[in-house]
């Protein structure tokens, strides 16, 4: 169905003991030298079990988009402000519990059997130790978290008819919340009894791994989705509800972030769709990335829209579709590329445009993701931030972040800032470039444009939705 995104956990459990398999292979390392296990997974999904831990149906990703209706009932039961108070965030179709209420409303006997909702990676750690746990970080994706007070909301919970005892017990990030089970031991060949942590999900892990703990230090990650994160000390509200604010993965921190739904996705639609090139033996994002090269910064007036899967930051509309605009006979294949990598930097620019707004500081810039590895890529982050942009020596965010907080919880160091402080490298800086930040400021201008100007098309045409 159009908007729908489901995966099935059972993959994820296969995946998760085969890759640490492969991880202990490759690295030769036996698994009595493993310490303590971290996690960190894709956030907002929902995992619904039956009363011996069965998956009831796939789970409804965070991507899926067919909850509309229930975040808007959400709206209008609640509403919006209250909500807003409660949980820190606007009810938006992404989130877990509008997509309980999706299953409870046209799925009653399949709700009927719910005996646990879990996130995904805490479907994984079930697996793994027999413990129902999640952190607060993971949990402030649901809805159902009080945000400020890291608890879950009794009054959401209460409003929604969702029974408390169906959510998994909460910790913080480094908390120790199990211990690897005899039948996890075996399918992951890690020994049975190191401690599990309770760890985050994947922005909050990945800003971990990239040293994005105090105010003022800012990722700007391009994976599928693209976000932009900055570590508070205290939840920062954006009036307008287009940030996500969320309790970071370290004690008494929050953080706030802006979510650009097809990022590298845009990139990969395109090399799906079209291609990346003849193949001469590189990989085909370099190929890509070396065709959008030849085109001058500012693709020669063509723009990209990036609204591939609807919009969250600054947008919220689940409605929104992407777009070329500004094509003229004489742009190429190149020029559309090149305006696929300056579209979706516009759109995590539109965070940093937020951030100013509501004086979230911004002193330093962190490149994460697939964005952060094509020099390209880095240098149309630079002119289009205006700022300079750093990249760290660790490349995998969520994974690194995982590990460091295992690694926090099992005492190797006092606290994440410790940790952070002792293990994340910037191996590389990039300033903007005189002429590529100048063009890029301006198209900036236009491209916040685009988007009011084709809304109401968006809006007429929802069955053109389909992908
Ligand atoms: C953040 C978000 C993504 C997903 C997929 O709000 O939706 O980070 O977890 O990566």
């Amino acid at each position: 169905m159009p908007g729908w995104a489901e995966q099935d956990p059972r993959d994820w459990w296969r995946a998760a003991s085969l890759a640490v398999r492969k991880a202990l292979q490759i690295s030769g390392l036996s698994g009595d030298s493993i310490a303590a296990v971290g996690f960190s997974g894709q956030m907002h999904g929902a995992v619904l079990l039956d009363e011996h831990d069965e998956v009831i149906r796939p789970a409804l990703i965070w991507c899926d988009q067919r909850t509309e209706a229930q975040s808007k009932e959400l709206e209008r039961s609640i509403g919006l402000d209250r909500l807003i108070q409660l949980t820190c965030n606007p009810p938006l179709t992404n989130f877990t519990l509008t997509k309980l209420l999706w299953v409870r409303e046209h799925e009653p006997k399949n709700w009927q059997r719910v005996h646990k909702v879990m996130l995904p990676k805490d479907y994984v750690r079930l697996r793994l130790t027999g413990e129902s746990a999640i952190d607060v970080a993971d949990a402030s994706g649901t809805l159902m978290l009080d945000v400020t007070h890291r608890t879950w909301s009794g009054e959401v919970l209460n409003k929604t008819g969702i029974d408390i005892k169906l959510l998994p017990k909460l910790f913080e990030s480094q908390d120790i919340c199990g211990k690897l089970s005899e039948s996890g031991a075996k399918a992951t060949g890690l020994r049975a009894g190191i401690p599990v942590v309770a760890g985050a999900g994947d922005q909050a892990a990945g800003a971990v791994g990239m040293g994005i703990t105090r105010a003022g230090v800012v990722s700007a990650t391009i994976g599928t989705s693209g976000v932009v994160f900055a570590a508070t000390d205290r939840p920062s509200l954006d009036p307008k509800g287009r940030l996500h604010t969320f309790c970071h993965a370290i004690p008494g921190r929050w953080h706030v972030m802006g979510v650009t739904q097809a990022a590298g996705l845009s990139l990969r639609w395109f090399r799906d769709r079209f291609g990346a090139g003849s193949d001469d033996g590189r990989d085909p994002y370099e190929r890509l990335a070396a065709e959008a090269a030849t085109v001058p910064p500012g693709s020669e007036g063509a723009f990209w829209a990036p609204y591939l899967m609807g919009e969250r930051t600054p947008h919220l509309d689940p409605l929104a579709r992407a777009a070329f605009v500004g094509l003229s006979a004489s742009h190429t294949r190149a020029h559309m590329i090149r305006a696929i990598l300056e579209g979706v930097t516009y759109s995590l620019r539109d965070t940093f445009t937020i951030f100013d707004e509501i004086h979230v500081p911004v002193e330093r810039i962190r490149l994460g993701g697939g964005g952060a590895r094509s020099p390209l890529w880095q240098q149309i982050q630079a002119d289009a931030y205006a700022h300079e942009v750093e990249i760290l020596k660790a490349e995998e965010g969520a994974a690194y972040g995982a590990a460091i907080l295992a690694g926090v919880g099992s005492g190797s160091w006092k606290s994440v800032d410790e940790a952070c402080d002792a293990t994340v490298r910037v191996a590389k800086k990039v300033g903007p470039g005189k002429v590529g930040a100048a063009t890029m400021q301006r198209g900036y201008q236009t491209y916040r444009r685009i988007y009011p100007a084709l809304h109401s098309i968006f809006e007429e045409n929802p069955s053109s939705s389909a992908h």
